[in-house]
Parts: C-alpha cells; sequence; structure tokens
C-alpha cells in the first residue's frame, strides 16, 4: 500500500506534495516523508503519525525547491518511526527514495551491502535496499541506475527517485504496484493514484508492469523493461476533485453511505437502455461464450468477497451456473480446477489489489476468460481483463468500504441477469419484473437511510459491548458476515457473523446476559427457521435486533429492537439490508472515539500479498 507522489516544475514542491499525500493518506497513514531538492543537494523531512505531523514540520521549517518526491506509509517492514518512514537515502545522501510494495529479497541484497560495500542502514525496512543499491551502480544517468537496481528486485514496487546530480530528472518505476504520471505544461508528476495530482492537472498515462518513466520539467518519456520507447495515449480524467471531497460531511463514510442511492441508480441506468432492456456493453460475452462456461469462480478480498458470495447466489439462482467464491489470497495456493471453461469473476473497488490481480493472473494462464467488476477506470485488474463491468460509485476514501459494495451488488444483479438471457435460464418476463424491482432499489435506499437517527440511538446504547454476535440464513449470512466487518473495521469490537442455523454446533456458547445479536431474516424462504434461531439466542439471554422485510410477522413478540426495510423481492434485500450495518458501524465508531475514515492498522487499497 503506501502512496507515494512526486514533482518536478516551477511550483513549491512541498507544496505540491502535501496536497498529494494528502489525498493518498487512504493508502496508509503511519508515517509521512518528502524529499525537496534545492542548491545541488537533497533534503529529506519525514515524521511517524499522521501527515498533519510532517505539515506541522514544514510549517515551522519550509523548504525551498521545484523538485521532490513524497510518501504516506502503512508499515510492513519496520514500526512506524521517523527512522522508518521514506524517503530513503543513501549513505551520501546523494539519491532519495520512495518505494511502495514488498522486495521479497531485500534480505539478500542488504547483507551483500553490508559485507561487501560496508554500507550502514539507518531503518529496517526492506526500501531502504533501493537507494543504496541505485547509489552503488549511479554513474552520471540516473535512469541507468535505476535499471540495473530493479534486475535486482523481487518483489512488487512502484518507486520514485532523485539525484542531487542531476536537478532536472525524476526517474519512476513500476511492478505489480500502481503508479499513475500527471502530464502539466512545463510541470510533470507521478502517483500512486489520480486524485493526487487532479488539483494540478486531467491528462494522465498509466504505466504498464516494468514500465520506467523519465520525468524533465518539459516532458516525460516512458521505456519498457527491455528499454524500449513506449507511447501511451493520454487519459482525460473527467471526474472532478469534489467527489473526492467532504463537502460539508464530518467523514468520508457519512459521505459514501449517503451517496449510494446515486451510485446505485447510474451502475444501474448506465445498463438500461430507454426501453428498459439490459444492454451491458463492458461485457462482451456471446451466447456462444457464455455456452462454453461450465463453472463461475468469483475471487476478491474483504469486502468485495462479500459482494462475490451474493453474486454466487444470484447467478445460480438466474442463470444457473454453479459457482465458487474464494479469498483471492488462498486461491492461488490451492489445487485450481480452473480451465478455459471457466469463468473467472475478480471484484475490486480499487483495481489495484494485488492478491486479486495475481489470482486473476494465474486464472488467465490457465485459459479462463476473465471478468471484472471494478469501480477505478484504467486500474491494472481492469486493464487485464476480458470484459470490465465498472461500479460507478465515485472515488471511495474511506477505508471501510460502502459503496463500492451496494453499486458490486448492483453490478451483479445485472450480470446474472444478462446470463440468464443469453442462456436463456429466465423469460423475458422475469428478467423485466426484476429490473422492474431494481429500479425501485435507489429510492428505497434512500428510505433506510432516513433511519439514521433511529440506528445512532442503538449505537449509543451498545457501543461499550465487547463482542457482537451477527446471524442470518441465505444470503442474509453472507450480508452478516459484511455486517460484521464493518463494525470489526472501524469499531475495534470483537465481532463475528456466523449462518445462524451453524449457531447450535457451537457458537451458542457465547451468548450471555445482554450479548448484542443482530440478525438478518429477510429471505422469505428461510424466515421462519431464522425466526426460530432468534428464540434460541434471545431465551439465552441476548439482546436482539431484527433487520427483516417491511411485512415481516411474529418478529416484534421476539427481537428487542424490529428495523423494516422496504418491501422487495428476497433476492434483492441485501443492498438495503446491508445499509443498518453500514450505519451502525460508523456510530459506533463515533462514540468510541475512533477515527471513521482511517481504523488503526487497516490502509484502502492493499498492494502487498
Ligand atoms: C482493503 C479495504 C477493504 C476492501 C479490500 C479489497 O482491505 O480496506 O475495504 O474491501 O481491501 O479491496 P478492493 O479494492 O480490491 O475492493
Amino acid at each position: 500500500m503506501c502512496g507515494i507522489v512526486g514533482y518536478i516544475g516551477n511550483k513549491q514542491a512541498t507544496e505540491v506534495l502535501l496536497e498529494g499525500l494528502s489525498r493518498l493518506e487512504y493508502r496508509g497513514y503511519d508515517s509521512a516523508g518528502v524529499a525537496i531538492f534545492s542548491d545541488q543537494h537533497i533534503t529529506v523531512k519525514k515524521r511517524a503519525g499522521r501527515l498533519a505531523n510532517l505539515a506541522g514540520v514544514l510549517e515551522h521549517s519550509p523548504m525551498e525547491g521545484q523538485m521532490g518526491i513524497g510518501h504516506t506509509r502503512w508499515a510492513t517492514h519496520g514500526a512506524p518511526s521517523d527512522q522508518n518512514s521514506h524517503p530513503h537515502t543513501n549513505e551520501t545522501e546523494a539519491i532519495a527514495v520512495v518505494h511502495n510494495g514488498i522486495i521479497e529479497n531485500y534480505m539478500d541484497i542488504k547483507q551483500w551491502l553490508q559485507e561487501t560495500h560496508k554500507i550502514v542502514f539507518r531503518s529496517e525496512t526492506d526500501s531502504e535496499v533501493i537507494a543504496h543499491l541505485i547509489a552503488h551502480y549511479y554513474e552520471n544517468d540516473l535512469k541507468v541506475a535505476v535499471q540495473k537496481a530493479t534486475a535486482r528486485l523481487q518483489g512488487a514496487y512502484a518507486i520514485a527517485v532523485m539525484s542531487k546530480d542531476e536537478p532536472d530528472r525524476l526517474i519512476a518505476v513500476r511492478k505489480d504496484s500502481p503508479l499513475i504520471v500527471g502530464k502539466g505544461e512545463n510541470e510533470n508528476f507521478i502517483a500512486s493514484d489520480i486524485p493526487a495530482i487532479l488539483k494540478y492537472t486531467r491528462d494522465v498515462y498509466f504505466l504498464e508492469n516494468g514500465e520506467l518513466v523519465d520525468l524533465k520539467r518539459e516532458g516525460v518519456s516512458i521505456v519498457d523493461e527491455f528499454d524500449r520507447p513506449v507511447e501511451r495515449e493520454v487519459f482525460h480524467v473527467n471526474w472532478d476533485l469534489a467527489s473526492a471531497e467532504k463537502e460539508g460531511y464530518p467523514h468520508f463514510m457519512l459521505k459514501e453511505i449517503e451517496e449510494q442511492p446515486a451510485g446505485v441508480r447510474e451502475t444501474l441506468n448506465q445498463r438500461l437502455t430507454a426501453e428498459g432492456n439490459l444492454n451491458l456493453e463492458g461485457l462482451t460475452m456471446t451466447e456462444d461464450d457464455l455456452a462454453k462456461v461450465n463453472q463461475v469462480v468469483i475471487v476478491a478480498c474483504g469486502t468485495a468477497y462479500h459482494a462475490g458470495l451474493i453474486g454466487k447466489a444470484l447467478i445460480e439462482r438466474y442463470a444457473k451456473i454453479p459457482v465458487t467464491v474464494d479469498v483471492a489470497s488462498e486461491f492461488r495456493y490451492r489445487d485450481l480446477f480452473v480451465d478455459e471453461h471457466t469463468l473467472f469473476i475478480a471484484v475490486s473497488q480499487s483495481g489495484e489489489t494485488l492478491d486479486t490481480l495475481a489470482a486473476l493472473r494465474e486464472a488467465k494462464r490457465r485459459g479462463a476468460r476473465v471478468l471484472t467488476i471494478c469501480n477505478v477506470v484504467g486500474s491494472s485488474v481492469a486493464r487485464e481483463s476480458d470484459d470490465v463491468m465498472y461500479t460507478w460509485a465515485g472515488p471511495e476514501i474511506a477505508v471501510a468500504s460502502t459503496k463500492a459494495f451496494t453499486t458490486q451488488l448492483m453490478a451483479f444483479q445485472l450480470m446474472a441477469l444478462r446470463f440468464a438471457e443469453l442462456r436463456g435460464s429466465m423469460a423475458q418476463e422475469e428478467i423485466r419484473t426484476v429490473i422492474h424491482e431494481l429500479k425501485k432499489l435507489p429510492d428505497q435506499i434512500q428510505q433506510v437511510l432516513t433511519m439514521k437517527d433511529e440506528i445512532s440511538n442503538l449505537a449509543n446504547q451498545h457501543f461499550h459491548k465487547d463482542k457482537v454476535l451477527f446471524l442470518g440464513r441465505g444470503m442474509d449470512s453472507d450480508i452478516a458476515l459484511e455486517g460484521s466487518l464493518k463494525l470489526k473495521e472501524i469499531s475495534y469490537i470483537n465481532s463475528f457473523a456466523i449462518a445462524a442455523g451453524e449457531m447450535k454446533h457451537g457458537t451458542i456458547a457465547l451468548i450471555e446476559e445482554g450479548t448484542l445479536v443482530i440478525c438478518l431474516a429477510t429471505q422469505k424462504h428461510v424466515y421462519e427457521k431464522t425466526l426460530s434461531n432468534m428464540k434460541e439466542v434471545k431465551a439465552r439471554g441476548a439482546y436482539v435486533v431484527a433487520i427483516v422485510q417491511e411485512d415481516a410477522e411474529q418478529v416484534d413478540d421476539i427481537a428487542d429492537v424490529v428495523i423494516r426495510l422496504p418491501k422487495t423481492s428476497s433476492m434483492l434485500t441485501p443492498i438495503l439490508s446491508v445499509l443498518p450495518m453500514q450505519l451502525l458501524a460508523y456510530y459506533t465508531s463515533i462514540e468510541r472515539g475512533n477515527d471513521v475514515d482511517k481504523p488503526r492498522n487497516l490502509a484502502k487499497s492493499v498492494t502487498v500479498e
């Protein structure tokens, strides 16, 4: 993870770098630092903790200079200390480096540098070896030195480098970690992600794996891993910074929760013709392509994985194709049954999650057709897929994912319906009925969000609990997992989710007087059975909050609190039932005084294995 940014131009580099880093803090916020070139030397300032610490230091002792690199860190190797913060330099401070990723063979290189070249290391990071290695190869040409150094690196990296001996040049290179180039007028930028540079330019180049960019004030040149020049088309960003700002909301998470009606509506409307029929542009699969598919494999991480679980239920129900779902970090290390008859679906908000990307590549290598549900146009996962269905959620900044999830669910609805259409597994009339229901969802989401005060009160009553249990059956058990993850991520309460019927095989032992149990019971075909499970925990002292459909019966006699959702089909309820749990997590986090948008130990974009 980590965010990197670099600038060369005529502005004060610290200002540009701090602005960029503030947009990248979602990638990691353990420490931050900048290196600025001025007067034939490089000055580094770095501090443990949030970017604000570094900004404070720079305010007291400003740094002049029009070229620099900056970094915001999510610690992997070495604690979040000043010493371990980036940029790292070589011993003479002639070379400064920022790095995102993990250098897997850093111990070997470090040992070699220490023993053979008597280099003294100042940090515990893997990244520091890069600075020393580049310095080792440096002979008045930074690009050549970086090429020689990276040839020895194993692992994932996006690196930006500068040398005190080349005042008009920044070099950046990437392998398996994201990096974009921003193109300006007599100034150029590099960054881990677009928002970092959007204040200054909308024209970007996406770097491919192995590519290196040589940035000067007046232009950029890109070469591939064999040093062959690369011609790259400029991508013009058509969204603006306002969509990546809080716009008066206290937290990004609340803003993003509130943006769900719009995101879900957009994700749907982009795929419907004026007559209300499906028109899935990004999904180019034909009837023949789908006829070859004998299994679907969905792979993702975190919240996107939970969307995949719902995707499975939808594809199996609508299109009658068997589906397996796996977390990306496990997928590659299993005995895989993936071949040219497999449709592999990656789900990723960022499109940069390393495990998901690696799983996708493995599936492709085995001949699978690859389809992606993704929120970021031009991201690595999207670029490497045969088909992409974008979720039009807009930039998601809060670490805890909300609007990406509900838009992913909408994308799965449409994809599963399209598969059903191609396979003839649903009559056109049935498909139309589902689409009719889908169209109601944005307003229904809005309706659920009006329960904010009620849910805030609930959080106020229970925020001090040391455990919370989420129960459900069928798709409700998938949504229970997401509700539990949300709560864990930002409230740090020990919460867990389990299929309601499985409780009595062990987990029910945890229930004691006052244990908070959130029980989802939106699935009509197992409603009675879920009520029985509710009674079981109630009988053992649990405080039960039930999330049910509008017309649910009997539940008031069992649950302590009943949250009723607007009426929809059981196949569509996940898009609504997750909302009260997002709000519960949000308000609980606030009650506990946590940093909602930047929870401890986490980062938004996980670009390490
Ligand atoms: C991180 C984020 C989660 C996200 C997961 C997968 O853990 O904190 O919110 O669900 O990565 O990210 P992706 O971008 O691939 O959806």
